[in-house]
């Protein structure tokens, strides 16, 4: 199983880049019927086309994971699924396969993301199987970690993110990294209006990055991208993506908006020239 993962991503992985491309993901969570997404493609793909300073996701809801990504094809959109199941197939009722997402034309899945952890008991160990999963159907898998407000005020930040890492990302081989994306995501800070600071982030990706190190390799953890997920704006964004190690961004409520979205995809225009 682990020959095959490393032998789909082997000619992907010596092209991703040290210096690494940002990436502007949108998790559309349980919002957006097919027509709703119809008419977000039809309004947002004028305002993103052509941009080649990052990479640009939607993950929508499953049901509309096929029309998604017919449309966002030719607007240079990837198109994500918001979780998996570890099996291929079998008696699971609800779930979807990772094989059953790639025939939608998604090609990136999210994963562990903490409304997963908090309210359908996903845990480090099934994060660790779905990472598997995705990475064996050649999807790039985002692996959402994040502490809780209690956990952060208790100090106990580092060792969640730490433990969350250690646990999900446990057997991957060096070349199966390169499509795995880091999404830091401060559970306090989601939906909440309450953004970490710019300073907040960077100390909690820098930490990450660290621990990538320690985990696998400097050099994977040199090359891998880590988002910063909660509560991201189009009035916060520049300030995130300034960080060092901050390369790009997981939006929830702000991607349902064309506009919004598209603003946050241009986070290095100036101001003024914002839509
Ligand atoms: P939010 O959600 O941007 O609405 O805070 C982020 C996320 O949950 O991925």
């Amino acid at each position: 199983m682990w020959n095959s993962r490393s032998h789909f991503w082997k000619g992907v992985s010596s092209l991703i880049p040290n210096n690494r491309k940002a990436l502007i993901a949108g998790n559309w969570k349980m919002y957006k019927t097919i027509a709703e997404t119809e008419a977000f493609f039809t309004e947002v793909a004028p305002l993103v086309k052509g941009v080649t300073h990052c990479e640009v996701v939607i993950a929508p809801p499953f049901t509309a994971l096929r029309r998604a990504a017919e449309l966002a094809e030719s607007v240079g959109i990837s198109i994500g699924a918001q979780d998996l199941h570890w099996e291929k197939e079998g008696a699971w009722t609800g779930a979807i396969s990772a094989t059953i997402i790639r025939e939608t034309g998604a090609t990136f899945t999210i994963v562990g993301h903490s409304e997963r952890r908090q309210f359908f008991g996903e845990t480090d160990q099934s994060v660790n199987k779905k990472i598997g999963a995705a990475l064996s159907a050649g999807l790039r898998a985002i692996v959402c970690i994040g502490e809780t407000l209690q956990e952060r005020e208790t100090g106990q930040t580092e060792a969640v993110l730490n433990r969350q890492l250690v646990n999900g990302l446990a057997g991957l081989t060096e070349p199966e990294f390169s499509p795995i994306i880091v999404a830091y995501e401060p559970v306090w800070a989601i939906g909440t209006g309450r953004t970490a600071t710019p300073e907040i982030a960077q100390q909690a990706h820098c930490f990450i990055r660290g621990c990538v190190g320690q985990i696998v390799s400097p050099t994977v953890a040199r090359g891998l991208r880590i988002l910063y997920g909660g509560s991201v704006k189009p009035d916060n964004i520049r300030g995130l993506m300034e960080q060092p190690d901050i390369d790009g961004a997981l939006v929830g409520g702000a991607s349902l908006q064309a506009k919004s979205f598209a603003s946050i995809v241009h986070y290095q225009v100036m101001e003024a020239a914002k839509f």
